[in-house]
């Protein structure tokens, strides 16, 4: 049924287009978030909501590509990077859906100057890292073989 994943020419490519495309939204707007809550982004006129329907676009298109690549070869889910990146993928998307959300909320809705709690600095810290961890394991994949 996914023979045409790696057996079409240039289908492999554009899952990788729409995979990178994703990921960017995705991680992209968890990190400008994260950097706005550590003071690192500061007066930045935009809050959580503007990122969101970018972000769970992001999400859907690397899900997706994500789950074709492996359909398409299923050999993918005995490299040890891709193991330990979806690994990282769940503990990561957990503490975005339990901690990030219920922390972070209320502070990026507040004026841009409000004082961030070391709580929120603490989920936002540690949200950047573990989608860090995410991105170098996902780069090793090819290199795992
Ligand atoms: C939010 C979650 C995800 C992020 C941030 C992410 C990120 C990445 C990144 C950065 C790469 C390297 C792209 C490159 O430079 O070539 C990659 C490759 C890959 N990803 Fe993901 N990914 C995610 C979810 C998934 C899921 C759920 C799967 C499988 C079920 C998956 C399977 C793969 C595979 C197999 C590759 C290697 C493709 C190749 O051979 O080059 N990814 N991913």
């Amino acid at each position: 049924m996914f023979d045409w994943v790696f057996g079409t020419p240039s289908a492999f490519l554009w899952l990788e287009v729409f995979h990178v495309l994703g990921f960017s939204l995705w991680v992209g707007s968890i990190f400008i978030l994260d950097l706005k809550l550590l003071g690192l982004i500061k007066r930045a006129p935009f809050y959580r909501y503007h990122l969101v329907p970018w972000a769970y676009l992001g999400l859907g298109l690397v899900l997706l590509t994500g789950f074709l690549f492996v359909a398409g070869d299923p050999y993918y889910l005995e490299n040890p990077a891709l193991q330990i990146k979806l690994g990282l993928v769940v503990a990561a998307g957990v503490f975005v859906m339990v901690f990030h959300q219920r922390l972070v909320d209320t502070q990026l809705d507040a004026a841009s100057d409000a004082p961030v709690p070391a709580i929120a600095k603490v989920a936002a810290a540690t949200s950047l890292i573990l989608w860090l961890g995410v991105l170098i394991m996902a780069r090793m994949i090819p290199y795992q073989y």
